[in-house]
């Protein structure tokens, strides 16, 4: 008899570690979808474009500096975007961004244009 309560008890246990596992898991994935559902144009600028566009590191366009941009406004955004994602002379593809969407850099852009004059 002890034995089988014994199993019983195994087998709760192993209910519980795998509902726990489970519900764990669940939380998991629903805060990684929110942190990227909340996350901002603006902390992506901070996060992954403002190191080198804040300052002009190594000839970027500066962030609110209409004479820095110089005629890229011109190319528009969608060339503009473009660039960004796949790069150009000393700035990486996307940044500083992997995880970027096509439509987060595309709005990152925008942040960059609307901040000039
Ligand atoms: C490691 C530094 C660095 C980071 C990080 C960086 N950039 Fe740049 N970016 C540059 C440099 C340097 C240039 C100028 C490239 C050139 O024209 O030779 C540039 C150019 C640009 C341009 C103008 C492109 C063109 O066609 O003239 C845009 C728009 C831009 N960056 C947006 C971004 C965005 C948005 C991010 C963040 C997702 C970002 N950059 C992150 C260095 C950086």
């Amino acid at each position: 008899m002890v034995i089988f309560r014994d199993y019983k008890l195994y087998k709760f246990i192993r209910l519980i570690t795998f509902l726990s596992f489970i519900s764990c898991s669940e939380v998991n994935q629903s805060s990684v979808s929110k942190t990227s559902e909340l996350r901002t144009i603006q902390e992506i600028y901070t996060q992954a474009c403002a190191f080198c566009h804040d300052r002009g590191m190594a000839g970027a366009p500066i962030y609110a500096n209409t004479y820095s941009w110089g005629q890229r406004v011109d190319k528009g955004i969608d060339t503009l975007t473009y660039n960004v994602k796949y790069g150009l002379n000393a700035m990486p593809a996307m940044g500083l961004c992997a995880d970027c969407t096509d439509e987060e850099l595309r709005a990152v852009v925008k942040h960059m244009l609307d901040s000039l004059d």
